[in-house]
């Protein structure tokens, strides 16, 4: 079907949408008396009607059985994380114990980069995109200097061409080529927090693996939104939040990924506490630990179980959708917001498209750079009914999500958008 900007056809794209109905799974929020545009996926996703009725299992078990709720009932809390991992593998693309749902995304990028930052004399650097999330800077930027090393000798970062928003492929393949025998890390995200550029994770990894060192991502604005194939791309570990496209509450329990490789490789740093030690000994209180065989052995604390719930209630809408039905419909929905945020812009008069165009180049989110008022243009969205967001200086992010959003939302959003533009140049 020949994409058109008006109501009958985002009508009959959302007729046509096998998808539709998941839309009645969420809590949508409403504003002005309605049902809001939330196109704010990339940023918390929303409640599942499921979740609390999840949660609410945990503390039924708890108050019928207390401590024994990890061995009684009919969800015992010590095998309830099983339940997560056939879904998360197939989001991730990753085999089961080579992930663990644990801690936060920041936490759990420096307990990796314990295991896989040792900088030695010859190999001391990280290669990572220029503009990382702040966080991620953060963590990079105090791990070297926890080595009593200094940024500027170790933190080589890859930056857009001058007047170019997002990082040419083949720049970031060059700078490892270029600094590969001094690297000891490539760290990129999986997408840019901020440009939605998708980076070819793939041959990332072939490169760095080319030249010794190890790689891994923050798939913060991956998880659940673009596909992924974790193991076979040989990542040596990845990480994610799962509030995002994941749709697992605020501050929900994150995601980790260690490639099979490195699960039995006892050279490997690594923190350690109670709950990384085999399930078959963790109670015998030994004063040694015997690493779980995957990658729980990166677990230290008591999982949290009320996260874990919310995290499963939401996996098992994403199981009923099924992940790659969800990809398609997402690509089809940001192809049709590029054509209609086209079809308003008026030859690039209001604003650039800062988010690469080719579909294997960006996920759900689009990013525009808005040329003059840039706040006051994002200002309107809100009281018109639509969640975006808003990034320093004249950047406004949208991300249509495959479960909850639709084509007459995005139809809606780009009506509402040119009308504000248009008044805003009167
Ligand atoms: C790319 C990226 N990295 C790291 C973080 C920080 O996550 P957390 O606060 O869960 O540690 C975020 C949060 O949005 C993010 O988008």
């Amino acid at each position: 079907m020949q994409q058109e900007f008006s109501l009958a056809y985002a009508t009959t794209a959302d007729n046509n949408d096998p998808l539709q109905s998941f839309r009645e799974q969420f809590y949508i929020p409403h504003l002005n008396d309605a049902h809001a545009i939330y196109f704010l996926g990339n940023s918390l996703g929303l409640q599942p009607k499921t979740t609390q009725d999840e949660v609410l299992k945990i503390m039924e078990n708890w108050a019928n059985f207390g401590v024994e709720g990890f061995f009684m009932g009919n969800n015992p809390w010590m095998q309830y994380h099983k339940k997560l991992l056939p879904s998360l593998s197939k989001i991730m693309g990753a085999n089961e114990h080579e992930l663990v749902v644990m801690n936060h995304l920041t936490v759990n990028l420096h307990l990796l980069m314990i295991s896989f930052y040792q900088p030695t004399a010859k190999r001391y650097k990280i290669i990572c995109e220029a503009k990382a999330f702040p966080s991620d800077q953060y963590v990079m930027q105090s791990q070297i200097k926890m080595h009593g090393l200094k940024i500027e000798d170790c933190l080589i970062e890859v930056h857009p061409r001058e007047g170019e928003e997002t990082i040419r492929h083949d720049d970031i393949i060059s700078a490892i080529h270029l600094h590969g025998a001094e690297t000891a890390l490539v760290l990129f995200s999986g997408i840019n927090y901020y440009t939605g550029q998708v980076f070819n994770m793939k041959a990332i990894a072939a490169a760095a693996r080319i030249a010794g060192a190890y790689v891994g991502f923050d798939l913060a604005h991956a998880a659940g939104n673009i596909s992924l194939q974790l193991h076979d791309w040989d990542i040596d570990f990845a990480c994610w939040c799962n509030y995002k496209y994941l749709n697992s509450g605020p501050g929900s329990i994150a995601g980790t990924f260690i490639h099979e490789k490195h699960l039995s490789d006892t050279s490997l740093q690594r923190l350690e506490g109670w709950w990384g030690n085999d399930e078959s000994n963790r109670f015998k209180m030994e004063p040694r630990f015997t690493p779980s065989p995957s990658a729980e052995a990166w677990q230290m604390s008591t999982a949290p179980m009320m996260q874990l719930a919310t995290h499963y209630a939401s996996l098992q809408i994403i199981e009923a959708a099924g992940f790659d039905t969800m990809v398609t419909k997402s690509r089809a929905l940001s192809s049709y917001l590029l054509f209609v945020l086209n079809a308003i812009n008026e030859n690039g008069k209001y604003f650039t498209i800062i988010t690469p165009k080719a579909a294997n180049e960006h996920g759900c989110q689009i990013s525009i750079s808005v040329h003059q008022n840039a706040k006051k243009i994002f200002d309107q969205l809100l009281p018109a009914g639509i969640f975006a967001d808003w990034r320093e200086p004249n950047v406004i992010r949208v991300a249509p999500v495959p479960l909850y959003n639709s084509f007459k939302e995005i139809f809606t959003f780009a009506q509402t958008l040119q009308t504000i533009f248009t008044n805003s140049h009167v």
